[in-house]
């Protein structure tokens, strides 16, 4: 397959290439954002290479990058590219009855797609249109989506895929139609119709929905199992969604498939949805393949959940795969239980991308909606509030973030008693694990510890892109970072980074920065781990997923500033929580007037950071 795949032809299909000399080829790297083109050609070697992201490899490692396959689908899609009819070899084999197959459903569902979407336009699709422009979605966003229209009749679909050559029985196999004492009868009738994709972008199924009065059948329908549509992998958006979820290391799974689409419409691209099913393990490893990065697993999963039933949900969640990623997992719901399509609706884009900003830990979120069922004006209350909310603290398997929620938990309870808080999630962890209940006890060291350095928290890679910038283009940053201070930083080798910049005349000393600045940073210090730090500042690629670097300096900025805005506006909330808003009028007041400023100026830098 390599020899028969022309590594220049296949990358020009995706990307412009240039000549380089010497036989090469460059142009701009489809797997980083960059303005001049690093991503290097060699077609007499069969190989690529990017001097910006410093990667390379063959044709098909190029394909299986740029596409997110595994290999044997790298080769697949190479050989169909090629026109070669792929022969396994003994032993690693596919059948190839079974290979014959897939395709002919694929075919068949393509066509079924065609069909559905050129009958959304008809005078008998006036409910599917109304559904979806009730819901905030114009023709074009239909056409994007492939929105189609399966109309109230027995076998009209059936009838025209027969006509196309297809048998009764793959209509049946890939249950786009049932066995009926006639003949096949269409699955979906009188609905409005998605086409689901795998995520080379293949139709694989649909997801229905019931629009007309008599129609006693579920609200939703969806592909059953079949040789192509295997549900608990399967998520809508995917193919549109993959690219985004990479490049921004986040996916966000939301519950339907109009949420999908209200969420892309909005700017928040990276949304996929399940399909009649919950989230399980196989949804989570084709995410994790789209987040990988080398052989980590950075960025973080989004879960936005209806309102009512968010705090199960999520509890459930937490504990349902691996805890090892459950650091990486979020929640976001927005308070009055709209979901991000009827949001959308009712507040517009912004409001769909706040509530995704607005995400919190899934162990907060769990925990934080279990006490929220409690009234804790009274001890009784609390105390009952603690004991439904320990064994999900005492279900968290790592022992430091164990830690940390139960002085959490204390401090919402709002008994400042650790030590009988933790007393408490041990006993319950004892009985339901098995452990040694009553084992000695050892209160968390309060702020005894930093928080180790997540490199995924987002306030954390805002802060290493502002050093970043600030050491390899100090340009960019200039007068409006040098007046941050140190606060502005979380971090304690971050504020120690920032300092050292200040010790050498600040980001306006370093003039277009390159070797010179750095040579006096590193000459500023006499710390070696600050040096350290400071070359690996350096040499880190930024981020940049934005257009210029010069837009991406500002939204670094802007995001850093609206973080230290966010951090006042919490103490703030907090101060006048403790007051009584009769008896101490003026404080509030006066407290209430910094809130609404620094909510005001908030938004300013949200939507600079957004570029709006
Ligand atoms: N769903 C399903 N079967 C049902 C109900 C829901 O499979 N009987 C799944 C579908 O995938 C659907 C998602 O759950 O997209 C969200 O359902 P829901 O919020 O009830 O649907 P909406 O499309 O939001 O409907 P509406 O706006 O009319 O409430
Ligand atoms: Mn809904």
């Amino acid at each position: 397959m390599r020899e028969r795949s022309s590594i220049a032809d296949v990358v020009g299909e995706h990307i412009q290439l240039r000549n380089a000399g010497g036989g090469n080829l460059k142009g701009l790297c489809p797997f980083h954002d960059e303005k001049s083109p690093s991503f290097n050609v060699t077609p007499s070697r069969g190989y690529w290479y990017c001097f910006g992201c410093a990667e390379g490899g063959d044709v098909i490692t190029f394909v299986r990058k740029l596409e997110h396959l595994t290999f044997t689908d790298a080769i697949e899609r190479l050989a169909q590219r090629a026109g070669i009819q792929l022969r396994y070899e003994q032993g690693g084999y596919v059948p190839g009855r079974e290979h014959g197959e897939r395709s002919r459903l694929i075919e068949a569902h393509k066509a079924a797609a065609e069909f559905y979407a050129s009958l959304l336009g008809e005078a008998e699709a006036a409910p599917g249109r109304r559904f979806l422009s009730e819901r905030g979605f114009e023709r074009v966003d239909a056409e994007h989506f492939g929105v189609g229209y399966a109309p109230e009749e027995w076998d009209r679909l059936a009838r025209h895929l027969q006509g196309r050559g297809f048998t009764p029985a793959e209509l049946i196999k890939g249950g786009l139609a049932r066995d009926g004492r006639r003949g096949p009868v269409d699955r979906f009738r009188g609905r409005l119709v998605w086409p689901i994709r795998d995520i080379t972008g293949e139709v694989i199924g649909f997801g229905a929905r019931k629009l007309l009065e008599g129609d006693d059948g579920p609200k939703y329908l969806n592909t059953p199992e079949s040789p192509i549509y295997k549900k608990g992998s399967v998520l809508y958006g995917i193919d549109l969604a993959k690219r985004e979820i990479s490049k921004r290391s986040q996916a966000v799974v939301v519950e339907g498939y109009t949420d999908v689409m209200a969420c892309h419409l909005a700017g928040v691209p990276t949304a996929v949805a399940t399909c009649g099913t919950s989230f399980g393990e196989e949804h989570i490893k084709v995410l994790r393949r789209l987040l990988l990065d080398q052989a980590e697993f950075r960025g973080e999963v989004v879960f936005t959940f209806d309102g009512d039933s968010a705090g199960q949900k999520a509890a459930l969640r937490a504990f349902a795969d691996e805890q090892k990623f459950v650091t990486q997992t979020f929640v976001a719901v927005q308070p009055d239980g709209l979901d991000p399509c009827d949001l959308r609706v009712k507040q517009g884009d912004g409001a769909v991308r706040d509530l995704i900003a607005g995400r919190e830990p899934l162990f907060a979120f769990a925990i934080r909606s279990v006490i929220s069922r409690y009234e804790l004006e009274s001890n009784e209350g609390r105390l009952a509030a603690l004991d439904a909310a320990a064994p999900l603290v005492a279900g968290i398997k790592d022992p430091a973030l164990r830690g940390r929620y139960a002085v959490d938990l204390d401090r919402w309870l709002g008994f400042m008693d650790e030590r009988m808080v933790m007393r408490r999630i041990q006993e319950v962890g004892g009985r339901t694990t098995g452990g040694r209940p009553g084992a000695p006890e050892r209160a968390p060291r309060r702020a005894a510890r930093p928080r180790p350095a997540d490199p995924a928290d987002p306030v954390v890679r805002i802060e290493s892109e502002a050093l970043k910038l600030a050491v390899q283009r100090p340009a960019l940053m200039g007068p409006e970072f040098d007046a941050l201070g140190p606060q502005a930083f979380t971090l304690p080798e971050h504020v120690a980074m920032y300092e050292l910049l200040m010790t050498a005349g600040g980001t306006v000393a370093g003039g277009p920065g390159g070797r010179e600045w750095v040579d006096l940073l590193l000459r500023s210090t006499e710390d070696e781990d600050l040096r350290a730090q400071a070359t690996r500042f350096a040499v880190e690629p930024v981020r940049s997923d934005l257009e210029g670097e010069e837009r991406y300096g500002i939204a670094v900025l802007a995001r850093l500033a609206e973080i230290a805005v966010t951090r006042a506006l919490v103490q703030i909330k907090a101060k006048m929580e403790r007051l009584n808003p009769v008896e101490q009028q003026q404080d509030y007041n006066r407290l209430f007037g910094e809130l609404v400023a620094l909510e005001q100026q908030r938004r300013v830098l949200r939507e600079r950071a957004v570029g709006a």
